[in-house]
């Protein structure tokens, strides 16, 4: 019995602290202050929760400080959860850091719901749906060539490809927030892309989350925070010059995704109408950014990673393509026409949803999941890795077969949700499936993907979990087919 092993001071104490949920709710044993905090710095956190769920089951309660957080673990109670029940549950957590990384809140990923977040993710949303109708698909297409000539140029070389794939899913997002692309030399984005990675990976750092459990920490020096406030600083430089000079062109003319919201975020006339300002425009650049660049470049990777391993597989997406499209390159329209492709996409999707833990939800009123009181300001973690592994759903959750996802191959599209749901559904999931779809598919066309050397271990599939979940570095051979 866990709750044994804890002694009764320690447990009547941790009650005190970590407040009332439902007492049904079950949850491993809690620390007095500190709560379930190692459970929460395991290395693996998805596989952590995951392995809980087996113990406490689908929905369990952690404590940190004084954080009581939800997790949830299965396809159901995460539809109830962020669709059925979302205006209760669409709120974000506010804290001290978070306040600071989003300049007040003002960004979409973070922002709090709000009738000013609502109008902020609408206006967004139809500036993305407009620049990506017409001009997204030729945009990746362009990409998707400009990757499989940096490939080739490699002459089978063995190499690790992760930064290949970050300029091309980043190119694909300036292109549409400014209307610009590079290569891996151009030093501004790539100065851009080092600085919202490191932003977002020591936000994550258990120095700076700290902060917002224990107030009194903000007062000590912390060599991390001051470095996060320093990439905070050059973050906003970088942008700040990017939106300038958008508009200082005829930005009207852009047709980009920036200059359509700089257009429709008109300035106040009234005292008390919605203010959505150049720092909402700016705060929308960084969301498409971070939130479109390391994710589909993370599953790229996995998707090469887990090929390695199988290779009967593409060859099999190599030959479905060959039998349909002969020797042209694919559209977004040959979905159809392509089941075994779409199967190995959904599969990877499955299993390295690359945002394996969402972003954390806050319950904005008093509500309940599966029948279990949940109080307002509750944390609520969709656990997406763990809804994907979940033996009830899934035959033999840990393999990798993308044939479940065929016509009677008992797979899911149902139980499949790494994009999340509700009002906080990924803002760029059309967008990433249709690079997901036309960068998989040109890269299958044109290359077999071979080990790097007989003696060197195939890549470890077991990734590295932080805010995305991604592959250790490896290395790859792209050899070219003979079309
Ligand atoms: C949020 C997954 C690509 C922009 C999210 C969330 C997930 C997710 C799970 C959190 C949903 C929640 O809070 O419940 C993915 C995956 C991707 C991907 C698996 C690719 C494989 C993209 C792309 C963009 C993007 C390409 C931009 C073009 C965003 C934004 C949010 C978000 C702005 C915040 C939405 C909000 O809070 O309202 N994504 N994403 N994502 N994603 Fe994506």
């Amino acid at each position: 019995q866990p709750e044994a092993a804890v002694p009764k001071v320690l447990r009547s104490l941790s009650k005190h602290f970590c407040g009332t949920l439902s007492p049904s709710l079950p949850g491993p044993p809690s620390l007095p202050l500190l709560g379930n905090m190692f459970d929460l710095a395991q290395e693996h956190l998805p596989i952590h929760l995951t392995s809980l769920a087996l113990r406490y089951g689908n929905i369990y309660r952690l404590n940190y400080g004084n954080t009581t957080m939800v997790i949830l673990n299965n396809s159901e109670i995460i539809r109830e959860t962020l669709v059925k029940k979302w205006s209760d549950f669409a709120g974000r957590p506010h804290s001290y850091t978070g306040d600071i990384v989003s300049s007040g809140g003002r960004s979409i990923s973070l922002g709090d719901f709000s009738e000013e977040w609502k109008a902020h993710r609408r206006l967004a949303h139809s500036a993305l749906h407009r620049c990506t109708t017409d001009s997204l698909h030729p945009v990746i297409e362009n990409q998707a060539h400009h990757l499989c000539k940096v490939l080739r140029d490699y002459n089978g070389k063995a190499v690790d490809l992760s930064k290949d794939f970050t300029v091309a899913a980043s190119n694909v997002i300036t292109t549409l927030t400014f209307g610009k692309s590079y290569d891996k030399s151009s030093v501004e984005p790539q100065k851009l892309q080092d600085c919202l990675n490191e932003i977002v990976s020591l936000w994550g750092s258990p120095w700076i989350s700290a902060l917002d459990s224990f107030p009194l920490l903000r007062k000590l020096p912390n060599p991390p925070f001051t470095r996060l406030m320093k990439e905070l600083a050059r973050r906003d430089e970088l942008i700040g010059k990017l939106i300038e000079e958008l508009k200082k062109s005829d930005h009207r003319e852009g047709g980009t995704v920036t200059s359509s919201l700089l257009q429709s975020f008109k300035p106040p006339q009234g005292g008390d109408q919605m203010t959505l300002t150049d720092t909402h425009v700016h705060m929308t650049t960084v969301d498409l950014l971070i939130g479109g660049t390391e994710t589909t470049s993370a599953l790229l990777n996995w998707t090469v990673a887990f090929l390695l391993h199988r290779p009967e597989v593409q060859n099999k997406v190599y030959e479905e393509l060959c039998g349909v499209l002969d020797v042209r390159y694919p559209k977004y329209s040959d979905r159809h026409r392509l089941p075994y492709l779409c199967a190995l996409i959904n599969e990877m999707l499955r299993l390295r949803p690359v945002a394996p833990l969402a972003v954390p939800h806050r319950a904005i009123r008093n509500s309940s999941i599966a029948g279990h009181f949940i109080p307002k300001n509750t944390i609520i973690i969709p656990n997406l890795y763990g809804a994907h592994h979940d033996p009830k759903v899934w035959d033999d959750p840990y393999s990798f077969k993308p044939e479940r996802f065929l016509e009677g191959g008992g797979g899911s599209l149902r139980a499949l949700i790494p994009f999340g749901g509700g009002a906080r559904l990924c803002l760029g999931e059309a967008v990433a499936k249709m690079e997901l779809f036309l960068f998989t598919a040109y890269l299958l066309r044109d290359f077999q993907f071979l080990p790097a050397r007989n003696e060197e271990p195939l890549p470890d599939l077991q990734g590295v979990a932080s805010v995305v979940l991604k592959v250790k570095p490896y290395t790859v051979i792209a050899n070219p087919r003979e079309q």
